[in-house]
Order: structure tokens, then C-alpha cells, then sequence
């Protein structure tokens, strides 16, 4: 018999390609998802996402927070991916109650039925992020290793957005950060996810289910929603560039990130769902590479052909990391995996399918001035 998957959130990016990849592969797929306005507009329906996967999966339009809807989508599923949250970072410091709402709460009305209700569960995965690690690890000359903290306003607001010892306050060098680093994030959507992995983990050998979590690194790639304003720069650059406006980039441009693409995403989850050797482990999911943020807006302008200025602001969001990027020992040496799609071949995919979408409003500035109003945009 095959398996039956449920994904969560499996009408967004990674779920809408995981459930069509699942289907390749001979899976059933329901999908739970309530077609959020941010992620696929007014009109949830007529998203190309939506149309991507509706034929093809049990779908369910109901939301993470509702018990029934859990219970209809747990009906005969064999494994549950659990991707449905809220998501940006930045919005995340203002809309605290939602973003702990849907992530941690929709989490524990699933957890309750696994712990209370008969049912057919063998393994389940959730979605964790980087954003766990918040500044991730660091070098200092004199103290080593070190773990900093989030960077201060006044510094930022000097001009240095360097990372610090926490120890001496001196510069650090940036290292990819492994599964063992320290996890402190900087967000409210951080915390969020740390919650919901340790939910997982914790539930998981509790009932003897195994539970596995991705630490997703920066995703991007066909499919990431071209409208949400709050998340995925090369989406949000892209809206920009399409629109014929201009980029502006915070800080000085050197911010870095490990954009992973989504079909490499994909097959990590898949070799989650598949591997034991998976079972009740966290494993970063990356390119294993950092990429400053002002070579990701050359490289798109470059390959839009676009004239849309380039510049550096110096402007800075409050909760924002500089630096990040995977160590992927762990998941190479116990699932075997390795990104296949360079940056390069990643940029040149995700803007041949951005050519093909209709040009949508670019809602950027109103994300802005949401976190100019609030304080946290200097
Ligand atoms: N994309 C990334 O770069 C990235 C990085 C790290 C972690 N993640 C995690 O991976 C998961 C999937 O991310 P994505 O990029 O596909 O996001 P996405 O926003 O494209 O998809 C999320 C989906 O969840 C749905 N959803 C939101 N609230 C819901 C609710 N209350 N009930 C049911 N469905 C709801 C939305 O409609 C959407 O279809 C998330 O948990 C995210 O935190 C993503």
C-alpha cells in the first residue's frame, strides 16, 4: 500500500513542490492548508499554487488552529509534514499573539490528538529555521568559539553592523554553524520555531513516534510567493525589479545569507520521510554557502535585464541577523544528502518561472512603514 502524507501548508512554496514531487514519487497527499491572503491573495483559489496541487491531493482548506480540521486531515495519513506557519521574521516582532498562535498552538492541537485519539501516524517532520540560531557561531581571536548575542542599535546605528564577541566586543569571524551550536534566536518567529522543533522531539519519543526537523536555511525558487512582502528576498526583489522599482538594501550590502534552492529542500525532506537513520534527529538543510545580500540583487537585476537602481541604505531592521550559513556534515554523513543546484543554476531556474508569472503589486514599502511605525526599522 502507499503511504499517505499529509503536508501541512502544502498549498505554499516548499509544500506545493514536496507534495508534487511526493505524487512522482507514488504517494497520496492530502494537504491541509487554509490559502492564507499573505502567501496567495484575496482569492486563494485562483493561485497558481493552489492550481499546481488542487487536482492532484486530498485538500483540505482549513486552518492548523482547528481541531476538526486537524481530525478530517489525520484520517488515514501515515506521516505528517508540518510546514503551516506564519513566517516573516520582521513581522513577527508585531504580531507576536498570531505568529505563537498558528505556530506553537496549531502544533500542540496535533500533538494532543497524537497523545490522546487512536490514530495512524508512523512519523512526522517539522519545519525548524536558522532563524533558531540567531547570529549562529563565531570566532573571536581571543575567546574562540563564541555564540554573540543580537547586535546593539548603537552600534547599527554608527554604521557598525559587524558582529561582536559577546566576551570582549570585538570583531568576530563568521563559521557555518553545525546542529551542536547554540541555540538562542533573535525573533519571536525564531522562538517560535525552536518551540515547535522541541515540541516535535519531545512528543515524539514520548509516544514512540519518530519525529525528525529541518532546519531550513534561506529557501528560494519556483513557486515562493511573489506577493508576500514579509519574506524570501529574491521574491521580494523580484516584485520590486518587475514593478520597475528600485532595490534598496539594508545595512551595507555584506549581509549574508545560505540561499538553498527549493528542489534540493525537497529532496532533504523526502530522505527525512524516507531514511530511519532520520529518526528523532535535527539536521540543518543549506547550500552550505554564504551569499551577500548585494550580489542576490546584482545577479537578479543582471538577469532581469533591468534597469532599477541598486542601493545601499544603511537603514537596518531591529531582530535581523548579519550572517548565516549551514554546516552540513551531519545530514551528508547520516542521509547522504548534498545540494545538486548551484546558485548560479538556482538564479537562472527561479527567474525563468518568474518571467512566466503575472506581475503582481509590489506591497514592499507597506511591510516598511509597518516596521518604521513600530520602531523596529531604523
Ligand atoms: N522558505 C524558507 O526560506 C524557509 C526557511 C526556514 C523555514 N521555513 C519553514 O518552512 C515552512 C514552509 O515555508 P514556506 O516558505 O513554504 O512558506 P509559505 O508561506 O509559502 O507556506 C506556508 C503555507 O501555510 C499556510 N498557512 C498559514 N497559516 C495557516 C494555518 N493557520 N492553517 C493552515 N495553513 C496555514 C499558508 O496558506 C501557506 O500555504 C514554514 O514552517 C517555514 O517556517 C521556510
Amino acid at each position: 500500500m502507499n503511504k499517505t502524507v499529509l503536508i501541512t501548508g502544502g498549498a505554499g512554496f516548499i509544500g506545493s513542490n514536496l507534495a508534487l514531487r511526493l505524487i512522482e514519487k507514488g504517494y497520496q497527499v492530502t494537504v491541509l492548508d487554509n490559502l492564507s491572503p499573505q502567501i496567495h491573495g484575496d482569492n486563494g483559489e485562483n493561485s497558481v499554487l493552489y492550481r499546481a496541487i488542487c487536482d492532484k491531493v486530498r485538500f483540505i482548506k482549513g486552518s492548523v488552529l482547528n481541531y476538526d480540521d486537524w481530525k478530517s486531515a489525520l484520517e488515514g495519513t501515515h506521516i505528517v509534514v508540518h510546514l503551516a506557519a506564519e513566517t516573516g521574521t520582521g513581522q513577527s516582532m508585531y504580531e507576536i499573539e498570531k505568529y505563537t498562535d498558528v505556530n506553537i498552538k496549531g502544533t500542540s492541537i496535533f500533538l494532543d490528538i497524537l497523545a490522546n485519539e487512536t490514530h495512524t501516524i508512523e512519523k512526522m517532520i517539522v519545519a525548524s529555521s536558522r532563524a533558531i540560531y540567531g547570529e549562529g557561531k563565531h570566532r573571536c581571536d581571543d575567546h574562540g568559539i563564541v555564540y554573540p548575542t543580537e547586535r546593539l542599535d548603537c552600534d547599527m546605528k554608527s554604521g557598525d553592523f559587524n558582529v561582536k564577541c559577546p566576551l570582549c566586543a570585538k570583531n568576530t569571524e563568521l563559521m557555518s554553524t553545525d546542529e551542536e551550536s547554540k541555540i538562542h534566536p533573535t525573533s519571536i518567529y525564531g522562538i517560535t520555531k525552536q518551540v515547535q522543533e522541541q515540541m516535535f522531539m519531545v512528543m515524539g519519543k514520548s509516544l514512540g513516534i519518530p519525529a525528525v526537523a529541518f532546519r531550513y536555511q534561506n529557501v528560494y525558487g519556483a513557486g515562493q510567493s511573489l506577493s508576500n512582502p514579509y519574506t524570501g528576498i529574491l521574491s521580494i526583489f523580484s516584485t520590486r525589479i518587475k514593478n520597475g522599482n528600485d532595490i534598496t538594501i539594508f545595512e551595507d550590502g555584506e549581509e549574508s545569507r545560505d540561499f538553498v534552492y527549493i528542489d534540493d529542500v525537497v529532496e532533504a525532506t523526502i530522505l527525512g520521510i524516507e531514511k530511519e537513520e532520520a529518526n528523532f534527529q535535527v539536521f540543518n538543510v543549506g547550500a552550505g554557502v554564504a551569499t551577500d545580500v548585494l550580489t542576490v540583487a546584482r545577479t537578479l537585476k543582471n538577469a532581469y535585464k533591468s534597469d532599477s537602481n541598486i542601493t545601499v541604505s544603511g537603514n537596518y531592521r531591529l531582530g535581523d541577523i548579519r550572517h548565516n550559513y549551514a554546516d552540513l556534515s551531519h545530514i551528508r554523513n547520516t542521509l547522504g544528502f548534498s545540494p545538486a543546484v548551484s546558485f548560479e543554476e538556482g538564479i537562472r531556474r527561479f527567474t525563468q518561472w518568474v518571467e512566466k508569472q503575472e506581475v503582481v503589486e509590489d506591497k514592499y514599502q507597506k511591510s516598511i512603514d509597518e516596521m518604521r511605525a513600530k520602531g523596529l526599522y531604523k
